[in-house]
């Protein structure tokens, strides 16, 4: 492991953890059985073509599997021809299953729409003839930033249904975050909402696009785009959903419900290569820049249905199934959109917070409808732990049958907190290790076939080659941990960083050559089974988020009161990591906070509050720092690499590890001394 390796609580665990095999009933009718793993043992690439044919309509079959002539670069059932948004929704239509509901929707302050497969290619179809009418062609790319409602699904599709390129930014992200990445990807059109509900009241999200589009938004009335700004945004779909006052560019934007009321609901979805773009989506690396990652079509479609309808054990025709991510993030796209529409389910959508307008809103949501198969993040499930057993207690949740954890590592306490409270005892639990980059699911139990082990994502899915290796890339004994690598191309897996060739090659293949390097620790244990120890690199998790620690130091140091910024991941009980920023201040700043204010004078900035303001301006309320601690130094080697694990001691409340390594020593009780000052949030 590298010296910044994450420490873990389970690097400690025994492997003698207790296992839950599945019950004779639940094998029986599983859809995964055993021989899936060694069918694809034998022929991989056999094994995904067949997936293939078998989950999605062509619309030209492909003739070859995999052109894999040199990492990084796969091309997977290239000839073949198929539409996304067909796949999703035309042909449950034509299947005769119009009528079967894809979407229960509840929003946060309790309206409901139910939506058929029918009718959301209806609503599919007339947003699709919207996209056109405004310009949007196929291979244009489309920034999409809206609420948690069914819009996001539909606007998502109409993007696939022309052969556009989605590129979704999660709501709460601010309007610089919204606009870098929409410059990234020279986006023609946004798609928003007038705002969305969050916690008991409508939040706005239009002010952050005109924002983002370098138009005023403090005022609301007309919006006149300053000179100077140019953004190749042409025109914003805004939808109504709160109601609230916006503000208008006559011209640019437009009512998504008066746009879509005039058009045909009638619209032939255009049959795109297999390696045509699908969708970018930002994620966080270990530099200042987000990265885009690229995912295309056909090998995308295929491994979200695979591992949606095995992973979870889905039966289209009885299940209800709700996975609580936003569309925001890969898991809404890869498991709220593409893995359960191409497989016919109906799936619930809700809006807001776990806790509105109290907190067995979620297990409230589970009873009335049915839910069956939930999938949330273990931080969802730490907090429900903190609130208390009585609250879920309170609710019928008899429902479930499968549970699915994702995101961070779960802890055996809430893995088993998860099986006995929310599943009665009586569930499978799938914890399923994947990233962005990988598109769906890698590494998991199959519920009907595999002794589950609290806390362990096991071992990969039939298809997935992974390994855990050493330094040098050699695989390491079972027993050991060192690095979590995967060796065969996968079908799923991402194109590149969008415009980015080289950071694509630098950062995923280069660290071991020609292997995916994932970016996580690993350990194996005894039977060879994988535990995720938490990222090797400067990326944190917070609450299954993935920040950079890069980013969130840029976002400080762009204000003038910091000179440097180093920020950390810590431990957290509930949010996995948390926030920790380590700021010098600079010298005329330093003297300003130190004084009180003369009477008579501004009152002196509180340099926390105005920091972690700054940060979610700068990034998104989701970065704000938890902690941030005033120092006069910052541990650096020699060559001046900021030694964070030094700092996570410091920020876990540890005694400080080995210092040897660092250019002055005595940084560390610098530190230690100055942080008895009440600097802190
Ligand atoms: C972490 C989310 C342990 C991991 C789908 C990975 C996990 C990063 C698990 C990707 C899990 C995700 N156990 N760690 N089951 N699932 N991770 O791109 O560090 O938001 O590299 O994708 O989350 O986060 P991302």
């Amino acid at each position: 492991m590298t010296d910044d390796a994450q420490s873990t609580p389970l690097e400690s665990l025994s492997t003698a953890s207790p296992a839950f095999p599945p019950t004779v009933e639940f094998a029986a009718q599983a859809n995964a059985h055993a021989e899936l793993y060694s069918w694809a043992a034998a022929d991989r690439l056999g094994f995904w073509g067949e997936q293939a044919r078998e989950l999605l309509t062509w619309d030209s079959p492909f003739s070859e599997v995999l052109d894999w002539s040199g990492a990084p670069v796969a091309r997977w059932f290239a000839d073949g021809t198929l539409n996304a948004c067909y796949n999703a929704v035309d042909r449950h239509v034509e299947a005769g299953n119009g009528d079967r509901v894809a979407l229960l929707f509840e929003g946060e302050p309790g309206d409901t729409r139910r939506i058929t497969y029918a009718e959301l290619q209806q609503e599919v179809s007339r947003a699709a003839n919207v996209l056109l009418d405004l310009g949007v062609r196929t291979g244009d790319r489309v920034a999409i930033y809206l609420p948690m409602i069914p819009e996001a699904v539909i606007a998502m599709l109409a993007c696939a249904r022309i052969g556009a390129v989605h590129s979704v930014v999660f709501g709460g992200f601010s309007a610089e975050a919204l606009r870098s990445r929409i410059d990234d990807a020279s986006a023609v059109l946004v798609i928003t909402a007038d705002g969305g509900y969050r916690r008991g009241s409508a939040s706005a999200l239009k002010p952050a696009v005109d924002e983002a589009l370098g138009a005023t938004s403090d005022a609301l009335g007309p919006v006149d785009p300053p000179s100077g700004t140019t953004t190749t945004v042409r025109k914003v779909l805004v939808v109504r959903r709160t109601g609230q006052d916006v503000a208008w560019s006559e011209g640019r934007d437009v009512w998504w419900h008066e746009a879509l009321a005039a058009a045909s609901d009638q619209h032939t979805p255009v049959a795109v290569e297999a390696e045509h773009p699908l969708f970018i989506l930002y994620t966080s690396g270990t530099t200042g820049k987000p990265k885009g990652i690229f995912h295309t079509t056909g090998g995308y479609l295929t491994q979200t249905a695979f591992t949606h309808l095995n992973v979870f054990d889905l039966k289209a025709e009885t299940d209800v199934y709700w996975c609580t991510a936003d569309v925001g993030w890969v898991t809404g796209h890869s498991y709220v959109v593409y893995g359960p529409l191409l497989n016919g389910a109906t799936q619930l959508v809700y809006e807001g917070t776990p806790d509105t307008p109290h907190k067995g809103r979620w297990w409230e949501l589970v009873a009335r409808y049915g839910v069956t198969i939930l999938y949330t993040a273990p931080t969802a499930i730490r907090t429900c732990m903190k609130w208390g057993e009585d609250i879920p207690a309170g609710h019928d949740l008899s429902s479930l049958r499968v549970l699915g954890s994702v995101g961070e590592p779960i802890n055996p306490e809430a893995w088993t907190w998860y099986r006995r409270v929310i599943g009665g005892d009586r569930t499978p639990v799938v914890d399923t290790w994947w990233q962005t980059e990988t598109g769906a699911i890698m590494i998991s139990p199959l519920p009907g076939v595999t002794a589950a082990k609290p806390g362990s994502a096991q071992t990969p899915l039939p298809g997935i080659a992974a390994e855990v290796v050493d330094e040098e890339g050699h695989p390491v004994p079972d027993g050991a941990s060192g690095y979590l690598v995967l060796t065969e191309p996968w079908p799923a897996m991402l194109r590149g960083i969008w415009g980015d060739e080289q950071r694509f090659r630098d950062t995923y293949w280069s660290r071991f050559a020609d292997i995916y390097f994932a970016g996580d620790g690993a350990r194996k244990d005894d039977d060879g089974d994988i535990w995720l120890l938490g990222r090797v690199d400067d990326v944190m998790n917070i609450s299954g988020h993935r920040l950079s620690t890069a980013e969130i130091e840029s976002a400080l140091v762009s204000h003038p009161m910091v000179a440097e910024a180093a920020v950390v991941g810590a431990s957290d009980e509930t949010t996995g990591q948390a926030v920790v920023a380590f700021v010098i201040l600079r010298a005329e700043w330093l003297d300003r906070v130190a004084e009180p204010a003369e009477p008579g004078t501004d009152p002196q900035p509180d340099v926390a509050t105005t920091l972690r303001a700054h940060v979610a301006k700068e990034i998104g309320p989701i970065a704000k720092p938890r902690t941030i601690l005033v120092v006069t130094e910052l541990p650096k080697t020699r060559s001046g690499k900021i030694m964070r694990r030094l700092l996570r001691d410091v920020a876990e409340h540890r005694t400080v590890g080995d210092v040897t390594t660092l250019a002055d020593s005595s940084v560390m009780d610098l530190i230690a001394s100055g942080l008895d000052r009440p600097t802190s949030t």
